[in-house]
């Protein structure tokens, strides 16, 4: 099922939005980033670790920082970087459409 977020261009590059997909479907919340290699990601917005937000995180480069106890997780495969967190992220596909940015869910 596809997920349409908004216009693309309203997201800057190192800047991540909350999708509260949960109320359309999804299994859960989505973290979308603009990284900074230019391309959009989405991840689970939960941390696996605890219960923080990953769109309230710091991007760097491809890169997430969660804000409570600061594990990484890669915005390319959702894996987890560094500790506290263990386990790996779960991944949504980002499309481009006309402009606007969709998620698959
Ligand atoms: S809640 Fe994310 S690292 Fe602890």
């Amino acid at each position: 099922m596809s997920y349409r977020v908004g216009p693309a261009d309203q997201l800057p590059e190192g800047e991540a939005l909350l999708v509260e997909a949960k109320d359309s479907g999804a299994i859960e919340d989505i973290a979308v980033f603009h990284a900074e290699d230019g391309n959009f990601y989405a991840l689970q917005d939960e941390c696996t670790h605890e219960v923080a937000s990953l769109s309230e995180g710091w991007i760097d480069g491809c890169e997430v920082e969660c804000p409570l106890h600061s594990s990484s997780f890669d915005l390319r495969t959702g894996k987890v970087l560094c500790m506290p967190a263990t386990k790996d992220a779960r991944t949504y596909k980002v499309n481009v459409v006309d402009g606007n940015l969709e998620l698959d869910i």
